[in-house]
């Protein structure tokens, strides 16, 4: 038997389990359309809200821009090639709502165009195409009349989300409505460090609502169009734990987080309702006066699949030295709406490139959450990955053990999870390729190939080339 600390508690797992996946399991790998595309102003694309905040002095690291990114726009096919030759089965990308419905409004089939190309492509090459509806690029002139934080983007996104079933729907069969809702909101609302860079509490309680409501809108739309669809979400689950357990302020330090992070979402989408704590939590911002008539029932409507986004933990305490400030006050431009002050702390371990703390355990427990408070099944983990400060040697080779060790120790956590009973489809690296990494710019590689962003020549780092031997294999190494 092998030892695991799960939770502070010692959890036994046995060393003969499985290293290999389940038969069916999907390997893919993931993109995002703002991140790798480029051609910001082609075809009729107009400007989203990360273009507005990119060429925003300050916003971005060394003021980069979507532009032009990995030029994916005009390099799809060979990054299809790649994808085929390192052996992926599924690729997720998004798709650009300006570049679809610019400035929010008609059609655009030149912006389509680009779209049924890559689902032809992947389809010539059987990958089996992952389609992300909505991963932060809102269109510019839908935040100028509130964005999110209105109800009707609500209604904006569903439109949006029937007119790209509407020319995909034929080849596309997995659809996720949103990528990490909690980013759209709490990041881009209140902490304000992504787009659009507004530090207004209220609004991103707003937008959190509203995000959930396009979801269940946009579900509603597609299953009428096509009831076969597999539908999903995907949110940025992490375990939270009190810095101090015996600590009952650093235990509701941790309780409040947990609910910002991720039962703010998991309970209207799981269970129809929000938790009453957090609504509680949120009276100051006036969560509960956003529901209307109806509302939760469509946020609930039952989902074919579940996805989700890991890559580190969080471990929080009360910032007792600041207790007079606490909640219901909120600073401005901290993400933690209604959580009082809080002080997050390291647990002393290994970190990645963005200062992010490995801890493939805490996989396991997402999962395992998942599966054994909310009985979700059809579980995808739709990105995991790290960012590594990668150096090409002498031999022209990116020689990333730092990632292959990230990587396998994620890999084994999900075999953790499944041995546990969680219902594990699939799993999706972040990323294909280096990317654009919002606020950090290009500072920050996540790819599994390398990107050279002067010549935009791809090179496969020794990390793809494990990924693909454990994809052939469909386990990990003994
Ligand atoms: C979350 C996001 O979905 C993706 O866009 C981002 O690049 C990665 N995680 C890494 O931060």
């Amino acid at each position: 038997m092998t030892t695991y600390e799960v939770n502070g508690q010692a959890e036994e797992i046995s060393a003969t389990r499985q290293r290999s996946f389940p038969a069916d399991f999907l390997w893919g790998s993931s993109t995002a359309a703002f991140q790798i595309e480029g051609a910001t102003t082609e075809d009729g694309r107009t400007d989203s809200i990360w273009d507005t905040f990119s060429r925003t002095p300050g916003r971005v690291l060394n003021g980069d821009t979507g532009d032009p990114a990995v030029d994916h726009y005009h390099r799809m096919p060979q990054d299809v090639a790649l994808m085929r030759d390192l052996g992926f089965k599924a690729y997720r990308f998004s798709v650009a709502w300006p570049r679809v419905r610019p400035d929010g409004g008609a059609v655009n089939e030149a912006g389509l165009d680009f779209y049924r190309r890559l689902v032809d492509e992947l389809l010539a090459n059987d990958i089996t195409p992952w389609l992300t509806l909505y991963h932060w690029d809102l269109p510019q002139t839908l935040e100028d009349r509130g964005g999110w934080a209105e109800r009707s983007t609500a209604y904006r996104f569903a439109e949006f989300a029937d007119t790209v079933h509407a020319a995909l729907g034929d080849r596309v069969e997995h659809w996720t409505t949103l990528n990490e809702p909690y980013c759209t909101s709490l990041l881009g609302y209140s902490a304000g460090v992504h787009a659009p860079g507004r530090q207004e509490p209220s609004a991103a309680v707003a937008a959190v609502h509203h995000l959930l409501l396009g979801h269940g809108l946009a579900v509603s739309a597609i299953r009428a169009r096509d009831p076969k669809a597999q539908l999903g979400i995907t949110l940025n689950l992490y375990p939270v734990d009190p810095i101090n357990p015996a600590d009952p302020a650093d235990v509701d330090a941790a309780r409040r987080v947990d609910g910002l992070q991720n039962r703010v979402f998991l309970d209207p989408l799981l269970r129809g309702q929000y938790p009453d704590d957090v609504v509680a939590d949120l009276a100051p911002f006036a969560l509960a006066e956003r529901i209307q008539d109806g509302d939760m029932a469509t946020i609930a409507a039952p989902l074919n699949m579940f996805g989700v986004n890991y890559y580190t933990h969080h471990l929080v305490g009360a910032d007792t030295a600041n207790a007079e400030n606490s909640a219901p006050h909120t600073p401005a431009g901290s993400a933690w709406v209604g959580a009082g002050e809080l002080r997050f702390a390291d647990a002393g371990l290994p970190v990645t490139d963005m200062g992010w703390e490995v801890i493939p355990d805490g996989l396991t427990r997402v999962l395992r959450r998942l599966h054994e408070e909310y009985a979700v099944s059809a579980i995808y983990v739709n990105e995991n990955g790290a960012a590594c400060p990668d150096v090409i040697n002498d031999a022209g080779e990116i020689d990333d053990q730092d990632r292959i060790e990230y990587l396998d120790g994620h890999l084994r956590a999900a075999l953790a999870a499944i041995d546990a009973g969680v219902d594990l489809r699939g799993y999706f690296c972040w990323s294909l390729l280096d990317n654009f990494e919002w606020a950090w710019g290009y500072s920050k590689r996540f790819g599994l190939v390398h990107v050279d962003y002067q010549t935009q020549v791809r090179t496969p780092k020794n990390s793809a080339k494990w990924l693909s031997a454990v994809m052939q294999e469909n386990a990990v190494p003994a």
